[in-house]
C-alpha cells in the first residue's frame, strides 16, 4: 500500500449542514470562527422527587481551534454539561446554539444527523463496536451517516496511521491495548471531520506516560485539522499545557486563565 502522507479531506458536508455554516458565521476571522455559545445554560435532574441543581447558568463559547480544558471535582457536573454542549441532552433552561442554530429548535432526527456531521465524542471508555477491526470501528460513523466506504476509507487509514496505529488496522479491540483504544475512539471521533471534538477523561484510565503521548497528540490533530477540543480532565498535566482551563464549581464555570470563560 502506499504511504499516505497529507491529511485526506473529511466526507463532504451536507447541503443542510453547510446552509447552517455559511448562516451562522459571524464576521470573524476564519481562525476565530464561533461554534457554539451557550447561554444561561441550566441543567437539573428530578431524583425521588427531589430537584438536584447540577449547572446553575452557563455561558461559554467555543470557537475553531479552541483547546479548553474543563476541571472540576467529581460530581460537579463536567459530563453533564459535555453531554448539553454536544447535544446529546437538552438543558432544563437556556440556550445552545451551534453554528448558528439553536439546539432546542431541532427534532431527534436533525440532532443526531448534526451530531455525526459536527461533533466528535471520546468517552473515557472507548466504547469501541468489539466485532468490528479498528479500521471498521474508525469507519462507522461515516456509514451510519451513509457514506460509501470508498469515499472515507483512506481518511480512516491516515488517521489510524496518524495516531500510529497504521499496522493494527485489522486488530479488534480486545486485541489492542488501552492506550491503543483510545487512540482508535480518538480517530473514530476525528473521521467526519467534526467542528468540535468532546473528549470525556479520554485518558483517566490510562497510565501517566501514555496518557501525556495522546494529550499530545490531541494537540498535533487540533493544529492540523482546527478541530476545537472540549476535554474534561482529571489531569493536571493535562490541564497545565492548555490554552484555556475552565473550572466547574457550585454549578458555574469559572475561568482559571486569562481569557474570559
Ligand atoms: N441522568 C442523571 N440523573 C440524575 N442525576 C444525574 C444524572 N446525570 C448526572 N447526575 C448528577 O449530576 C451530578 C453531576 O454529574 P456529572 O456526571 O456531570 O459529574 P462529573 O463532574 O462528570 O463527575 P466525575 O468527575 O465523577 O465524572 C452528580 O451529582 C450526578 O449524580
Ligand atoms: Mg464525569
Amino acid at each position: 500500500m502506499t504511504e499516505v502522507t497529507s491529511m485526506p479531506a473529511a466526507p463532504a458536508p451536507a447541503a443542510s449542514t453547510e446552509a447552517v455554516v455559511s448562516a451562522g458565521v459571524p464576521a470573524v476571522s476564519a481562525a476565530q470562527e464561533l461554534l457554539l455559545r451557550a447561554e444561561g445554560v441550566e441543567k437539573y435532574f428530578e431524583i425521588g422527587g427531589r430537584r438536584v441543581d447540577v449547572l446553575r447558568g452557563i455561558d461559554l463559547e467555543v470557537r475553531q481551534g479552541d483547546m479548553i480544558a474543563v476541571v472540576g471535582r467529581s460530581g460537579s457536573g463536567k459530563s453533564t454539561l459535555l453531554h448539553l454542549l454536544g447535544a446529546l441532552d437538552p438543558p432544563s433552561a437556556g440556550t445552545i446554539t451551534w453554528l448558528g442554530r439553536e439546539l432546542g429548535s431541532m427534532d431527534d432526527e436533525q440532532l443526531a444527523d448534526f451530531r455525526n456531521r459536527t461533533i466528535g465524542f471520546v468517552f473515557q471508555f472507548h466504547h469501541l463496536l468489539p466485532e468490528l477491526t479498528a479500521l471498521d470501528n474508525v469507519i462507522m460513523p461515516a456509514l451510519i451517516a451513509r457514506k460509501r466506504r470508498a469515499e472515507v476509507e483512506e481518511r480512516a487509514r491516515w488517521l489510524l496511521d496518524r495516531v500510529g496505529l497504521g499496522h493494527r488496522l485489522d486488530h479488534h479491540p480486545g486485541e489492542l491495548s488501552g492506550g491503543e483504544q483510545q487512540r482508535v475512539a480518538l480517530a473514530r471521533a476525528l473521521v467526519m471531520g467534526p467542528r468540535a471534538v468532546f473528549a470525556d477523561e479520554p485518558t483517566g484510565n490510562l497510565d501517566a506516560a501514555t496518557a501525556d503521548e495522546i494529550h499530545g497528540l490531541i494537540e498535533e490533530l487540533n493544529r492540523e485539522t482546527g478541530t476545537a477540543f472540549v476535554i474534561v480532565s482529571h489531569s493536571a498535566e493535562l490541564a497545565g499545557r492548555m490554552r484555556r482551563v475552565l473550572r466547574m464549581n457550585q454549578g458555574h464555570l469559572e475561568s482559571e486563565t486569562q481569557e474570559a470563560a
